[in-house]
């Protein structure tokens, strides 16, 4: 059976982008991980920030779930800064400990994003799809999600359904 892990990506923990959270986890059953509660450094060539939170949380992921779901508020049309950090971190296991990067092959993504309307940017998808295809998993595609005024719409939470039924 598979087992999922929602990555929350928001620069604050009980944002719209946690409203988003709770509703995928309700609908999925996926264990959630807030990288807001991690100390996750930039990635440093020389492999400075081992000691911090990301080389357990990796390994932790791909040796326990097989789906992973991306879920990153828009800022400045684009994935969270918190998010893009954890992107550029796999780069150490492309690096020091290969093994651990290579069991991301065959494992699938999806990504969800959140803002207050349901404006969405082309070129927002590319680099999830990308990374994916880049690191042998299967991409399941996106989802673009909003909050408005603290309210997830009966449309939105449609959506999240239909996303996560297919
Ligand atoms: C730094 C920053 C940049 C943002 N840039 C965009 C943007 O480019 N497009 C957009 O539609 N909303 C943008 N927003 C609005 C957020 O996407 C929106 O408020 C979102 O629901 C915030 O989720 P959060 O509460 O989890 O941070 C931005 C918000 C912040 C704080």
């Amino acid at each position: 059976m598979k087992k999922g892990i929602i990555i929350q990506g928001s620069s604050r923990s009980e944002g719209d982008t946690s409203k988003i959270v709770t509703l995928l986890k309700a609908d999925t059953g996926f264990d959630v991980v807030d990288l807001n509660q991690k100390n996750i450094g930039h990635f440093d060539y020389e492999f400075k920030n081992r000691d911090d939170d990301f080389i357990e949380l990796f390994k932790d992921i791909v040796t326990n779930y097989n789906v992973i779901v991306f879920v990153t508020p828009i800022y400045w049309y684009t994935m969270s800064g918190i998010m893009k950090v954890f992107f550029d971190r796999i780069s150490d296991f492309l690096k020091l400990e290969k093994d651990y990067g290579r069991q991301l092959r065959g494992m699938e993504m999806a990504s969800v994003s959140s803002s207050n309307d349901s404006r969405f940017y082309d070129g927002f998808e590319m680099p999830f799809k990308n990374s994916a295809a880049y690191l042998g998993m299967t991409y399941r595609g996106h989802l673009h999600t909003w909050v408005e005024n603290d309210v997830v719409s009966i449309e939105v939470k449609n959506n999240i359904n239909a996303f996560f039924s297919k």
